[in-house]
């Protein structure tokens, strides 16, 4: 795929959220968590976009700012050219249908109370899309999308009635039965046993191609980002450090925390040991962090310039890769002059 090629869907302009947190007694400073915290980004057309990082690095809350599921404290979302706070009656309307949103947790998506075919349609309900019939037909053939066979052995059950693989099928199903332009996927397989965990990734890439989608893909797990995406960007508390082709990013790593990633996942298909790597203190510095380098506290080859100089900014290194690391840019220029 040439990706230089691809117009982008959505693009940010140095978008921030910030949490505030309650005050304690005698505290003078008000705090809040940077949850994201300057992102300026793109997501190419037709792309598989993975986000990844560490547990709380920001990559949800990212993920919900770019379907408008939250408002930014500053900076701005650009869907398909237009900023998507400055949307209102039916433009607004025509936003929510083109981007979907699909959970980490099935039942944040699906009303238990409901049966599979009223959850699928719904969305077609709220949008008025067709007559009864037309949406019964779409709601059948969306779930033989999704691997549901026979459908209408799966429209009269309930969510609780199905096992995991088969919920996130039917929250997937709900998710596309508007035919969106661009969906964020939240970790959609991370609570799905391993056995079930291909069979919906085989799903999310063959959907994407029939339904030439847009995808964000946001993971733990380099190994995953590696079988879904074509290109990867690398957050870490707030920031991205790190974005470009996935193959790139996974075979010369530039930047020390995708290293550092890429070290605990050795083997194809390992999980990221997400406890080894969340650090309280790591996930503390995110509020009211210090100006330098967000890294710096766990930084290897970190030097005094670091301990001085404000957080990098994401410079481009050639082709799609970009990086946000000062001694990054000091290795290519020494191996440049060679
Ligand atoms: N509603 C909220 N109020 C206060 N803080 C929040 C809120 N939502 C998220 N945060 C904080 O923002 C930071 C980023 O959270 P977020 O859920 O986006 O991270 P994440 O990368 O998706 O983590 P995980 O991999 O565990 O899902 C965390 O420090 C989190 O505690
Ligand atoms: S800028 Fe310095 S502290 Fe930050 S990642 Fe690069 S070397 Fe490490
Ligand atoms: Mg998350």
């Amino acid at each position: 795929m040439n990706s230089t090629a691809q117009l982008p869907v959505v693009r940010t302009d140095n978008l921030t959220l910030y949490f505030p947190l309650p005050k304690r007694r005698g505290q003078r400073e008000a705090q809040f968590v940077h949850a994201v915290d300057g992102v300026t980004m793109s997501v190419r057309a037709g792309e598989r976009l993975g986000l990844v990082g560490e547990s709380g690095c920001g990559k949800t809350t990212l993920g919900r700012l770019l379907v408008r599921a939250c408002a930014p404290t500053s900076g701005s979302v650009l869907f398909q050219g237009q900023d998507v706070s400055k949307l209102r009656g039916q433009t607004l309307r025509q936003f929510r249908k083109q981007v979907q949103l699909i959970y980490q947790d099935p039942y944040d998506a699906l009303d238990p109370r409901r049966t599979v075919q009223a959850c699928v349609a719904e969305p077609l309900e709220i949008h008025k899309e067709g007559t009864k019939q037309e949406r019964d037909e779409r709601v059948r053939h969306i779930l033989s999308q999704v691997g549901l066979v026979p459908a209408e052995t799966f429209m009269q059950r309930y969510p609780r009635e199905l096992s995991g693989g088969q919920r996130q099928r039917v929250a997937i199903a709900r998710a596309l039965v508007l035919n969106p332009t661009f969906v964020v996927a939240d970790e959609p397989t991370s609570m799905l046993d391993s056995s079930v965990r291909a069979g919906v990734l085989r799903l999310l890439a063959d959907l994407r191609t029939q339904y030439s989608l847009t995808l964000l893909y946001i993971t733990h797990d380099l190994a995953v980002a590696r079988l879904v995406c074509d290109r990867i960007a690398v957050m870490y508390l707030g920031r991205i450090v790190e974005v470009g082709a996935a193959n790139q990013i996974l075979q010369q790593p530039l930047h020390p925390y995708t290293r550092m990633l890429l070290e605990a996942v050795p083997k194809l298909g390992r999980q990221l040991p997400v406890s080894r790597l969340r650090q309280a203190d790591a996930i503390r510095q995110a509020i009211n962090p210090q100006p330098h380098c967000r890294f710096l506290s766990r930084c290897p080859i970190a030097d005094q310039e670091c301990h001085h100089a404000q957080h990098p900014p994401l410079t481009a290194y050639g082709g799609d890769r970009a990086v946000a690391c000062y001694k990054v840019a000091a290795t290519i220029d020494v191996q440049s002059q060679a």
